[in-house]
């Protein structure tokens, strides 16, 4: 989203960030401390659209004592601090509202450990996912959560979003590989949660609170994992429709019928206009797709899978299915999903994007509906992603400033929908800034003011990562 409702975020006074860097010279060696002008731009944004916030001060914690002293400094000069890693985030997550420390983990990037006899791997959490991705994959192992900035997230970015993608179908997001965190408290305090074990109940499960919280309740300075074994083998397919209510049905179909993708992506009439003849072309009459990824062991037994599923989409009116015959055409079908999101910035000169989930058997209602409520307002409407697990990406394009209203009204209609088809406001992104006015749409207020209460619990001083996930009560000083 591209606005942020309510007036601007009080920043903090400049003598406070003048005693803290005192402090904060003295724990870190000067090339851990930036804030010339060029840093503190760079470090004011990330893929959200949600405003430009620079923060005062950027450090670069090489570990987690490091982390420790810089939370405690900011904590004792009353200085707020957000944790930040590759940016890619698409809620706003990592935006330093009110100024202050942006703490970036970056240079916090090994792996640490792979065991294949364990199938974990213990990283630091500026590791980017697709480094780990390829570092297991290279000894027989799979790391399945890929969301779409695999390349440059990170795996700590990845743990506070609780990050999920196309896999997640079948294989479930970061929280599902997540066993245990060496995590710094917002006080400065260092705490080991969960396991190096597979299974274990022991106490509250903290990693399932942790992972997700979005920056606000501390950070992650060494994350284990669990691993499976790489699938031996791996087969996808494009599923043409001549419409996108078709590949609606079709997907529902598919997973009715017993088969479980590890991916079912879903391009729409207007993303597939706008990827089409852009390194891929699609057959005439083609009015949606499908990309249907299956793995397992054997490639007739996925040969098998495949032809049920286009058996099950031809009965749902699909035309044809295309099956890829080797790496490079599997590639070429990916780089179709890939490029759908600059493809779509393409056709108009502003698009907002976003990651509501249904209820699976809902896709087609949710489809239709969206599609009414541009023709009504007047605004085109995309929607495409992983549909498989009822988790689209909605993306409203227009003009300019001047239908910021229309938008507005779209998107507030949006999640309504959604709510009411009993899905939620985000599936993948967070709330962060873009929906942090939206979440009491799906929450209802003693489920959010048990949450703030959480909140202060973990972070009295509510200098860390403030003004996120739920609205400001009051603005304090
Ligand atoms: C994707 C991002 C937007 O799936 O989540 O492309
Ligand atoms: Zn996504």
């Amino acid at each position: 989203m591209s606005t942020t409702p309510g007036p601007a975020p009080i920043r903090v006074e400049p003598e406070r960030i003048e005693r803290l860097w005192a402090r904060l010279v003295t724990v870190l060696a000067p090339d851990q401390l930036r804030r010339d002008a060029d840093t503190l731009a760079s470090y004011a944004r990330d893929e959200s659209d949600s405003g430009v916030f620079p923060p005062d001060v950027v450090v670069f914690p090489r570990d987690t004592a490091q982390v420790s002293a810089v939370f405690k400094a900011c904590v004792e000069q009353g200085v707020p601090f957000t944790p930040c890693g590759a940016r890619t985030g698409k809620s706003g997550g990592s935006l330093p509202l009110r100024g202050g420390v942006a703490v970036s983990l970056e240079r916090m990037n090994r792996i640490r450990s792979i065991s294949v006899e364990d199938l974990t791997a213990v990283v630091e959490p500026g590791v980017i996912t697709g480094d780990l991705m390829r570092a297991v994959e290279a000894v027989g192992l799979f790391y399945p959560p890929d969301p779409n900035s695999w390349e440059s997230c990170t795996l700590g970015g990845n743990v506070a979003e609780n990050a999920g993608g196309p896999r997640a179908l079948k294989y479930g997001v970061t929280r599902d590989y997540v066993i245990g965190l060496e995590w710094v408290l917002p006080d400065g305090e260092v705490v080991r949660v969960g396991r190096r074990t597979i299974k274990g109940v022991a106490g509250y499960d903290l990693v399932g609170l942790f992972v997700g919280s979005e920056g606000t309740l501390g950070v992650a300075t060494e994350i284990t994992l669990q691993l499976i074994p790489l699938p031996r083998k791996v087969m996808t397919a494009l599923v043409v429709f001549p419409s996108v209510l078709d590949a609606a049905r079709g997907v529902s179909a598919v997973l009715a019928g017993g088969i479980l993708p590890r991916c079912l992506e879903l391009i729409d009439d207007v993303a597939l206009r706008a990827v089409d003849g852009r390194g891929f072309t699609f057959p005439a009459g083609a009015g949606a797709a499908v990309i249907a990824e299956v793995d397992g062991a054997s490639e007739d037994g996925l040969w098998e899978e495949l032809s049920r599923l286009g058996d099950i989409c031809t009965q749902q009116g699909a035309t044809q299915t295309l099956v890829a015959q080797d790496d490079a055409q599997r590639e070429k079908l990916w780089a179709v999903r890939r490029v759908i999101s600059p493809a779509l910035r393409a056709l108009k000169p502003r698009k907002v994007s976003e990651d509501i989930v249904v209820p699976r058997s809902k896709i087609p209602e949710i489809i239709q509906r969206l599609k009414a409520m541009g023709a009504e307002l007047g605004l085109t409407v995309a929607t495409y992603g992983h549909a498989g697990d009822g988790n689209l990406h909605a993306n409203i394009l227009y003009e300019g400033p001047h239908q910021r209203h229309l938008v507005d009204e779209a998107l507030r209609r949006m999640l309504e929908m959604t709510v009411e088809l009993g899905g939620t406001i985000t599936g993948e992104h967070g709330v962060g800034l873009a929906k942090r006015e939206y979440l009491a749409l799906e929450q209802q207020q003693p489920l959010i003011a048990l949450q703030r209460r959480l909140k202060d619990f973990f972070d009295p001083s509510g200098l860390l990562n403030p003004e996120k996930i739920f609205p400001p009560l009051v603005r304090s000083k």
